[in-house]
């Protein structure tokens, strides 16, 4: 079964066709209205069920459309509605889903609950966001960088703030696409030294640094995210504030990067916390050149999912 579940489960070269096929359908689909169909309606009778346990505005409505452009049915489903959030176990759930649907995208909480469902589904499974891993997000993030600077092999990209999620889909990204990231943030977010250990095998340079303006020096991508993420608790919010403000994004962090340093957020975003407004808005961003390509990206994940 052809899941989508992690950057380091997938194969290097199946990465890279997916980044230059959704490349290739973001050109077709230039300039014509976003409920225009693709050509070749790829996914006619295929039909997808995407499962949200956690909110989400990008990937629900991403996937959605996705799904349409290329002639395929989709269903968005709260995981609060199904029986799983009533006690059917996943793997239960799996197989009965597999009965109705081609195609199945979960956002949920734990990992296990995605490798269990990938586990006992006939279908392929693709990972919209776990606690510990963000893929989708970042196939849309090496597609912008690549749009706007060319190959992302060898260059560097630090990443500034909490060692989470979408951090460790930047350290499976480094080892398989093959550049070097660095982490700055304070020791007690530190991500899993696994993400790191995995990125170094294959080659990559993956370096801590404490200090986040030596860290950013010769930084071509400087990228962050929020200090709370939806699976950390909310009574954890002041000290995560306390320890982070110093990675704060701002003017002068950005400046003391490469001149043609890209900045990105995986957005939702906390304004003035984890970056201001005027690195968002300014000349350095591609964050929202990052929110369509989780669009492109995608449709070019599920169609390598289905074969299609
Ligand atoms: N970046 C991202 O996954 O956004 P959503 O939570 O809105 O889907
Ligand atoms: N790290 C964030 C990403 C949201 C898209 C979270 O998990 O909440």
């Amino acid at each position: 079964m052809t899941h989508f579940l992690d950057i380091h489960k997938t194969d290097p070269t199946d990465l890279r066709a997916m980044i230059d096929h959704a490349a290739a359908m973001k050109t077709a689909r230039d300039g014509r209205p976003k409920g225009a169909l693709d050509d070749d309606q790829p996914l006619k009778n295929y039909m997808v069920a995407l499962i949200f346990e956690k909110p989400s505005t990008r990937t629900r409505v991403s996937f959605d459309v996705g799904v349409r452009q290329m002639g395929g049915q989709s269903m968005v489903l709260s995981g609060a509605d199904l029986q799983l959030g009533h006690g059917e176990t996943i793997a239960d759930t799996a197989r009965v889903l597999s009965r109705y649907v081609d195609l199945i995208m979960l956002r949920t909480f734990e990992e296990d609950v995605l490798l269990e469902m990938a586990e006992y589904a006939s279908v392929p499974v693709i990972n919209g966001l776990t606690n510990r891993t963000h893929p989708c997000q970042i196939m849309a993030d090496i597609l912008t960088f690549e749009e706007h600077r060319g190959p992302i092999r060898g260059k560097k990209v630090v990443w500034s703030g909490d060692g989470n999620n979408v951090f460790a889909s930047f350290a499976h990204a480094a080892g398989q696409f093959g550049f070097d990231l660095t982490f700055t943030g304070p020791p007690t977010l530190d991500p899993e030294n696994i993400f790191l250990e995995e990125a170094r095998a294959k080659g990559s340079k993956i370096e801590i640094i404490r200090d986040p303006m030596e860290a950013v020096a010769g930084a071509d991508l400087v990228v962050t995210d929020t200090w709370v993420s939806m699976h950390d608790s909310q009574s954890a919010k002041e000290r995560r504030h306390n320890q982070l403000r110093g990675y704060q994004v701002n003017e002068r962090l950005m400046a003391a990067a490469k001149p043609d340093a890209l900045f990105m957020h995986c957005l939702p975003a906390h304004r003035e916390d984890e970056a201001t407004s005027a690195v968002m808005d300014g000349p350095h961003s591609v964050i929202f050149d990052e929110a369509e390509n989780r669009l492109h990206a995608q449709k070019a994940i599920m169609r390598w999912c289905l074969g299609v």
